[in-house]
């Protein structure tokens, strides 16, 4: 067992794995990952030596948006367990040293949450409506959506619902699918049910939240159409708004009245790094997701720039940078990274699909990703199978795509699904392990069985025990976590950067193999390579080099 990680900072130096619960194991059967599942396998996530765990969405949903469509955020879907499963779930992970982070979802509901069948029921006018954003259409008949705005998802953000008398009537917003209406922030009930919700969990031990779409839940009040050429800062009319950060403001004096305090991480994709540390002030949350490198290509040039944008940008408010290459909403980074590196900003599928891939590549890269990231000053998020190398699943059949970007692109999106797909654990065959059903939620390829947790188990080799063992390192080596650290000057095509005391990290994304600092000792490096024939492209080292 882990020792408990009672520094009161430690989520400025945690590693985070990101449990998407659908996809982690099954516990009952019915081939949906669940909170049994989970508890049956907190001895993996302590052994892997991650501190804390992020729990996607587990609230009761109809699932329209994998539980981003949420009905009730203090309770439990039965798809995943009951209330007192998690509740256990979350004793025992401390048993094991691991912190909990839930999501919470503030910026719309599900369609089926009470208060939006209310608003839709209560007719045009009815004080339930005030909670949401229902507007008139315009046109003469009221026919057109009220504004000309885009959703996440495609098409427009607004649906028309029929009123009690069966005619035509207003419009509601939803930023995602129209299963999930937006909420209206400037209503005090909203305000009051999110700082209940926070309570609810915090008094349960919750240590942390993850905060959805941190960036989108205010909107300007006349909810006017989108501009031609974009913005000033804080001036788009539903996007990082200025009056966010009272709300943050509110949450952030929430979470320090519990002992120890508790912690958020803002999901928010904000235009810079300037404009993303604003919600990390010392009075507001204490993390954000970096989302400009888990986007980088794997370059020198953008990863730097990202890098140093970064730590510029946290410095500049005293926060803690996290770092991050994969989550639930990006194709896995072992399979972008497979393709050929170009510059721009990329994370769907879609982006890569024309582009050749060779999995080999984007393995050795992934190795040398992570030991770059966990060099990094500042807290690292993992997202669940990365510690495997699996790859993103390309060929999912459309008939079982469930994510609403693939219907509601008019199906030219594949969408997230193959980032989702259920883990292997053990066996040659589906399900791996991961259930008792051979009908897994999604389905698993066939040549999964050597990503398996039991087939890496022990093999020095394998992806898995390299993972273990960083992350021992990163723990145990006194340079690492939170802190500073100054970049050395290198050759083209290779980054390094020192740390106090004795340490350097250096990476080579070139092909040409780099001699490495003479009377430097290897502490861990991404893939053995022969003593003296120098670094090989595609490599990344911790290196022991006194007297720097
Ligand atoms: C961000 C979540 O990560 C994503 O999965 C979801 O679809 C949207 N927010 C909407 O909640
Ligand atoms: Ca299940």
């Amino acid at each position: 067992m882990n020792p408990p990680y009672d520094d009161a900072d430690w989520w400025r130096e945690a590693v985070i794995y990101e449990v998407y619960l659908r996809s982690f194991v099954d516990g009952n059967g019915d081939g949906v990952g669940d909170i049994a599942g989970l508890r049956s396998r907190l001895q993996y996530l302590s052994d892997l030596g991650v501190d804390a765990i992020w729990i996607n969405p587990w609230y009761p949903s109809p699932m329209a948006d994998a539980g981003y469509d949420v009905i009730d955020q203090r309770d439990i879907d039965p798809e995943f367990g009951t209330l007192e499963s998690a509740e256990a779930l979350i004793d025992e992970a401390h048993e094991y040293g691991l912190r909990v982070i839930l999501d919470v979802v503030p910026n719309h509901t599900s369609e089926l949450r009470p208060w939006f069948i209310e608003a839709v029921i209560g007719g045009s006018g009815c004080p339930g409506r005030a909670r949401y954003h229902f507007r008139t259409g315009r046109g003469e008949h009221g026919e057109l959506p009220p504004n000309n705005w885009v959703s996440e998802f495609g098409g427009s953000t607004w649906t028309r619902v029929t009123e009690p008398d069966g005619t035509p009537g207003e419009w509601y917003l939803h930023l995602f699918s129209p299963q999930q209406p937006d909420l209206n922030w400037n209503h005090p009930d909203v305000r009051e049910d999110f700082a209940l919700t926070l309570r609810f969990w915090f008094d349960r031990g919750v240590d942390g939240f993850r905060i959805d779409v941190a960036h989108y839940l205010v909107k300007g009040d006349d909810l006017p159409d989108l501009q031609e050429g974009g913005y000033a800062s804080g001036e788009h009319p539903h996007w990082d708004r200025e009056a966010l950060h009272d709300i943050y403001r509110d949450w952030r004096r929430i979470a320090d009245s519990y002992t120890p305090p508790r912690m958020f991480v803002a999901e928010a994709w904000v235009e810079s790094a300037q404009r993303l540390v604003r919600y990390v002030r010392p009075d507001e949350l204490h993390t954000a997701f970096n989302f400009d490198f888990l986007a980088s290509p794997w370059l020198p040039d953008p990863l730097r720039r990202a890098i140093d944008e970064t730590l510029a940008a946290h410095e500049s408010v005293g926060a803690a940078p996290t770092w991050v290459l994969s989550n639930h909403d990006v194709a896995r980074h072992v399979s972008r990274y497979a393709r050929q590196q170009v510059e721009g900003i990329a994370r769907f599928l879609d982006d890569y699909l024309d582009r050749p891939a060779d999995l080999s590549v984007g393995i050795r890269r992934a190795r040398a990703a992570v030991v770059q990231m966990l060099a990094l000053p500042g807290c690292a998020y993992l997202y669940f199978g990365e510690e495997l190398g699996l790859p993103e699943v390309e060929d999912l059949p459309d008939e079982v795509l469930l994510d609403p970007m693939f219907q509601r692109s008019g199906r030219t999106s594949r969408g997230r699904d193959g980032c989702r797909v259920p883990l292997p654990w053990s066996g040659d065959a589906p399900p791996y392990g991961f259930s008792h059903s051979v009908r897994t939620w999604l389905p698993q390829p066939f040549d999964w069985a050597r990503y398996a947790v039991a087939a890496q188990e022990g093999d020095p080799a394998s992806m898995l025990e390299f993972y273990r063992t960083a992350i021992r390192l990163r723990h145990s080596h006194p340079a690492l976590g939170d802190g500073s650290m100054q970049w050395v000057p290198t050759p083209e095509g290779v980054l390094g950067f020192a740390r106090e005391p004795d340490f350097l990290c250096v990476v080579n994304y070139s092909a040409e193999p780099i001699v490495l600092p003479e009377g430097a000792e290897i502490l861990l490096s991404s893939v053995e390579f022969a003593a003296g024939a120098g670094l090989p492209g595609d490599t990344a080292v911790w290196l022991d080099v006194p007297r720097l």
